[in-house]
């Protein structure tokens, strides 16, 4: 019955365009009306009033989310989707009618992202005009429509379950549309691989990702020449890459992770010279890496981790170019690195880890300006750690696992981390990163540094009514803040590593360091602050002057490494953050440096060195506090000062340890007269 009345309004819409003005009349129009009505009865739940002009007040080409062609009042689109306050769903839920089916000029139907649940009337893909229909996120059941008639369907993310029509795309309409983008992921769809598609000459995107289909990837693949993604991940597919795939000249995404494929990887692959992004990982490949794969010259992405893949990486690894992220994580034994490797100008990731790898760390890794991560953990790498220079723009480095590698056993765990990029843009995913064993006290420290520059920077860029004020008392919770993440790393059971080579831009946390660095409200001041202006200059010379400025003496020259180290560059901050004077000043130089200046006028001296700022708050002090008060503030700056001087001996020997240091500053922030 509602397959009759879908067919008489294909006859009026085909009569309308014979005999256009006697059909401009009020049923039709009441009939697209009543149409959108139906879909609106059937809305149980609608959170964001996305259907609340959906009345009488108004002509129906005017409500929320409709289109009209103006000269016939026909509905030619509905767009429904993405609308709302928060989560960007409208979250309507509720069902669609088959009597929502009823109109003839529908052209785009686009309900995707709300809480549709129920079956999908099929009847609307009778509709002769429709060309693209967009249902995915929703909790729609059922099976796939068996004639797909349109351009574009999207019906991934629901619940549609069973095997796909063998005569999905048959083409009966009027317009002879073919399906370009067809979208099946994320439901529970089995059985082979669709035979269907074979019939898809135009499809340029195919989305199959997420179902329980099983059996081979069909030579016939290699037919669809117009396809730019294929998406199969996350299924069951079985035996061989289809080497005819190598004839999509047009593929630029393919993503055949997670499956159960076996075989090479073919050669031919290389002829696929758009492709951009391929994913063959967690499968079950053997064979060698094909050398032809790295000609290709749009490649940025390879994920060939969790295989069984062996033999030689290839040095043509060094030809491709465009290469942004490399995984070949987890496969067989692979020989040596190839020095070419550091030809990848490119490379911002590099994951070479569980393979066997033997040889030595190529020093041409240092070549790669734009490497962050280098994960070679897990292998059978030997040879020294290269020192500092090297791993310059890299802020993350896996190299644990590796028993013939040598550097001093310090040193080793040392590069064992994981260290947070201070990069805006990234900020979003790396504060989540996973962490590796054992930290250094550099941690705490390149937050100090960071945020002075910060800090510096606001004074030189800044004019006099946008220059930050920092009080003692703020200034006092850093230090505190900082010795505290000092005394944890150098006196809790991790074990101590202190690293020579401080770096602003390496900021190590641990799983265990964010329950301690969480709520130290100097890891937030870092994220938001440094994100703002101190990520450019992490490679300027402001910083690696910085970097020479904190260093201790015993560090410089290469002597033996201890916490005492961290001790050292941590009393430099803490001068710094109270002079405000940065080590590396033109005025250090010959003998003189920051510690002796502080010795030198230590204590009448000293209200004449320290910041001026921090006197000009002593002044406002005096006006209304007794000089019992004043005299107080100014013996505890000149505590903290004396804690610098013992921090900043020449001898690791003569320096106090970090736990001293956190238990002096706390008493002295608590006998601070407006501290708390
Ligand atoms: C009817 O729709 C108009 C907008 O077209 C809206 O301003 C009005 O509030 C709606 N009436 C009801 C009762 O929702
Ligand atoms: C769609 O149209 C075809 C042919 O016009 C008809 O056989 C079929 O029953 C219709 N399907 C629905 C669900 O209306
Ligand atoms: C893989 O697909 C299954 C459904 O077949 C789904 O439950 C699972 O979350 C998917 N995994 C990923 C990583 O997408
Ligand atoms: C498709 O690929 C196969 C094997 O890779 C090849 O023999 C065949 O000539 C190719 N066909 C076309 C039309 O390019
Ligand atoms: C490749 O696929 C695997 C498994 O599905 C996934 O874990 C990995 O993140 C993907 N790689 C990339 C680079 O997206
Ligand atoms: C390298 O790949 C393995 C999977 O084989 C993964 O466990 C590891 O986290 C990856 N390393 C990085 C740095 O992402
Ligand atoms: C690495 O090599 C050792 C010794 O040759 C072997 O026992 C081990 O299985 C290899 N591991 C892998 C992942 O191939
Ligand atoms: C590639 O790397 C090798 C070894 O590091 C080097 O000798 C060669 O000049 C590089 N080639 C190009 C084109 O950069
Ligand atoms: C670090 O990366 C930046 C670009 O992000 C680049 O300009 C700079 O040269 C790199 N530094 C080194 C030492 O490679
Ligand atoms: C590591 O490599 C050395 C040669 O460099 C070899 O003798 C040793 O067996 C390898 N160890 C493993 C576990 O593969």
């Amino acid at each position: 019955m509602k397959a009759t009345a879908t067919g008489r309004f294909l006859l009026v819409l085909m009569a309308c365009s014979v005999h256009a003005v006697t059909c401009r009349t009020a049923p039709k129009d009441q009939t697209d009306r009543l149409s959108l009505l139906e879909f609106k009865k059937a809305i149980s739940f609608d959170p964001q009033q996305a259907l609340a002009s959906w009345n009488d007040s108004t002509h129906f080409c005017n409500w929320e989310g409709v289109m009209c062609r103006t000269t016939r009042h026909r509905v030619t689109n509905l767009a429904l989707e993405n609308r709302g306050s928060d989560c960007n769903f409208n979250n309507i839920e509720g069902n669609i009618p088959d009597e929502f089916a009823k109109l003839p000029g529908l052209l785009v139907l686009q309900i995707s992202s709300n809480q549709l649940a129920g079956s999908f009337p099929q009847a609307i893909l009778n509709l002769s005009t429709l060309g693209a229909l967009g249902i995915t996120m929703n909790h729609l059941s059922g099976e796939v429509p068996p004639d797909l008639d349109l351009s574009i369907f999207d019906m991934s993310n629901n619940n549609f379950a069973g095997v796909v029509p063998r005569s999905i795309g048959k083409l009966r309409k009027l317009y002879r549309l073919n399906l370009e983008v067809l979208l099946l992921g994320h439901n529970q769809l089995s059985s082979g691989f669709p035979s269907g598609i074979a019939n898809l000459h135009n499809l340029m995107e195919l989305g199959l990702r997420g179902n329980q289909f099983t059996g081979e990837v069909p030579e016939w693949v290699g037919t669809l020449k117009s396809l730019q993604v294929m998406n199969l991940e996350n299924n069951s597919f079985t035996g061989i890459i289809p080497s005819p795939l190598s004839n999509l000249s047009q593929l630029s995404y393919l993503y055949l992770d997670s499956n159960k494929l076996e075989g090479n990887l073919p050669a031919s692959i290389g002829n696929l010279q758009n492709l951009q992004v391929c994913n063959f990982s967690n499968n079950l490949l053997h064979g060698g890496i094909p050398k032809e794969m790295f000609g290709i010259p749009t490649l940025t992405i390879i994920d060939l981790s969790v295989n069984n893949l062996l033999g030689q990486l290839p040095y043509e690894v060094g030809n491709a170019k465009a290469l942004i992220y490399f995984s070949l994580s987890s496969n067989m034994p692979f020989g040596d690195i190839p020095n070419t490797i550091g030809n990848i100008s490119s490379l911002q990731a590099l994951n070479l880890s569980h393979n066997n790898l033997t040889g030595s760390i190529p020093m041409s890794l240092g070549n790669l300006q734009y490497l962050e991560q280098l994960d070679l953990s897990f292998n059978n790498i030997s040879g020294n750690v290269p020192k500092k220079g090297i791993f310059r723009n890299v802020t993350a480095v896996w190299i644990d696992g590796n028993p013939g590698l040598c550097g001093g056993p310090s040193e080793l765990h040392l590069l064992a981390y994981h260290v947070l990029p201070v990069n805006p843009s990234k900020q979003k995913h790396s504060i989540v990163q996973k962490v590796v064993i054992p930290l250094s006290g550099i941690v705490a420290l390149a937050i100090v540094i960071t945020v002075m520059v910060v800090w510096w920077r606001g004074r030189c860029d800044g004019n006099t009514s946008t220059r930050s004020h920092i009080t003692m008392v703020q200034r006092l919770s850093i230090v505190v803040d900082v010795a505290d993440a000092l005394e944890y790393l150098h006196h809790s059971n991790q074990g101590t590593i202190v690293h020579c080579d401080l770096k602003p831009s390496n900021i190590l946390l641990d799983d265990n360091m964010t329950a301690h660095v969480g709520d130290f409200g100097l890891a937030r001041f870092k994220f938001d602050l440094a994100a703002s202006s101190f990520a450019d200059s992490i490679s300027s010379s402001v910083a690696i002057k910085g970097t020479i400025g904190y260093i201790a003496p015993e560090c410089a020259v290469g002597g033996a490494v201890s916490s005492a180290g961290d001790v050292y560059n941590f009393g430099i901050v803490l001068l710094e953050i109270f002079l405000r004077r940065r080590p590396t000043d033109d005025m250090f130089n010959g003998g003189l440096n920051i510690t002796k200046f502080v010795e030198m006028n230590f204590p009448d001296m000293i209200p004449r060195i320290i910041d001026p700022e921090l006197l000009e708050e002593h002044q406002d002090l005096s006006q209304e506090t007794s000089l019992a008060m004043k005299e107080k503030s100014l013996e505890c700056l000149l505590s903290v000062l004396n804690i610098g001087l013992l921090c900043t001996k020449p001898s690791p020997n003569e320096r106090i340890c970090m736990q001293e240091v956190a238990a002096r500053l706390h008493e002295i922030k608590k006998a601070y007269p407006s501290g708390s």
